[in-house]
């Protein structure tokens, strides 16, 4: 039996999102802008990363502490060397029931089949836009839209189940709102709408860059009829809707205008091995040195139950109600745990 492990708003620890690289090949202005990671930003030296035995000894800790579901971020994941390496020994682990990986898609191509005969179960791709220049700034890299759809083609054809996450900023990408929902329901895959967030320092956020979830189901359901459908999960993060008359659907991440931090269940763990109770945090606490200095599994889960016993975040509900100071407040970066 697994222990139940709650935090002071008793939400229990279910899902680690597990960051292996703070590096990325995009330079997405929302997350790395170019002018502050570029070429003379450092990035995590080799021997900081926790290696793939230390993430997964690790991951049998949290399993045995209630965690099911895994998902793989980054930065990029797939600039990790030998990722299907690590997915392969995480399958391995007693209660890992779900395993999935956020990725940006352009690397996908060439290492789908490897994923899934390593155990993947998931990829959520990244893609803000089907239009190959405004695809291009976005990502800062000049990468186009093909690379990308090559990539989700790809693990489609392995069978690796796919989810599409779209940021939306009114003014930047809100005209891509329905050619995307077009494409991805003729696809079959469901797109998913993120309110761009104030993550990190570096984003220069500002709320009337938000588009509301509300605003999107309006206006797709205006073109394409849409009815509410219920969570698949308890704390499940996406609003789900589907398309009139089809299994198909869609999903709404709405952190900004509609906060669900009251069934937030998830910790992630930075690829130097910090763990993160919220994506807003400003510190982590680190496992690392734990694990390089001989302390036996019962005592790093002892500091792990402990970390998530005084948790006490619910950072998006605080910035609804506007709490003051709260803009003001350092923040990690979404580069170094994967959002
Ligand atoms: P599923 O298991 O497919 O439901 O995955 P998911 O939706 O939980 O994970 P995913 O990484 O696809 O999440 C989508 C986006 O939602 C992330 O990239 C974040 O931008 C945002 N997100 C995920 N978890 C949280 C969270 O705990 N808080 C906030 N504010 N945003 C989150
Ligand atoms: N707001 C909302 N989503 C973001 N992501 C990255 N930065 C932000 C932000 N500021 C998304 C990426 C990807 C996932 C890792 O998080 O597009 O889907
Ligand atoms: Fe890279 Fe994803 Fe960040 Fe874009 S959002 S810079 S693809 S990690
Ligand atoms: Fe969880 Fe923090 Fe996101 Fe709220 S803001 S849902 S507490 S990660």
């Amino acid at each position: 039996m697994h222990e139940q492990v709650l935090d002071l708003r008793k939400r229990p620890l279910r899902d680690l999102r597990i960051s292996v690289t703070d590096k990325c090949n995009f330079r997405c202005r929302y997350c790395m802008p170019a002018e502050i990671f570029g070429p003379d930003f450092e990035f995590l030296p080799q021997h900081k990363l926790l290696s793939f035995e230390e993430i997964t000894r690790l991951t049998s800790m949290f399993t045995s502490l209630g965690v099911g579901k895994i998902r793989i971020t980054g930065g990029e994941p797939l600039m990790r060397k030998n990722l299907p390496e690590l997915i392969k020994m995480i399958r391995q682990v007693d209660g890992v029931q779900d395993i999935a990986m956020t990725t940006n898609g352009s690397l996908l191509a060439n290492h789908a089949q490897a994923l899934k005969d390593a155990g993947l179960d998931r990829v959520t791709v990244s893609l803000d836009s089907l239009d190959n220049e405004r695809f291009g700034q976005l990502n800062g890299r000049g990468y186009q839209v093909e690379s990308v759809l090559k990539g989700i083609r790809a693990a489609a054809e392995v069978g690796l189940s796919i989810k599409i996450n779209m940021v939306v900023q009114r003014g930047v990408n809100d005209h891509d709102i329905l050619p995307m929902a077009r494409y991805f329901r003729e696809q079959g895959h469901t797109l998913r709408f993120i309110e761009f967030m104030d993550v990190g320092n570096s984003n220069g956020w500002k709320l009337d860059q938000v588009v509301p979830s509300s605003e999107i189901v309006r206006m797709i359901h205006e073109e394409m009829p849409l009815e509410a459908i219920d969570p698949n999960y308890f704390g499940e993060v996406a609003s789900r809707y589907r398309y009139v008359g089809s299994d198909q659907e869609i999903g709404l991440i709405s952190s900004v205008t509609q906060a669900f931090c009251s069934t937030c269940t998830r910790a992630r763990l930075s690829a130097e091995g910090k763990m993160y109770n919220c994506l807003f945090a400003s510190a982590g606490e680190d496992l690392r040195e734990p694990l390089r200095t001989g302390r036996s599994d019962e005592e790093i889960k002892e500091l792990i139950c402990s970390i998530w016993e005084r948790r006490d975040d619910r950072y998006s509900e605080e910035r609804l109600k506007e709490t003051p100071g709260l803009a003001k407040r350092s923040k990690v970066e979404m580069s170094h745990i994967g959002g």
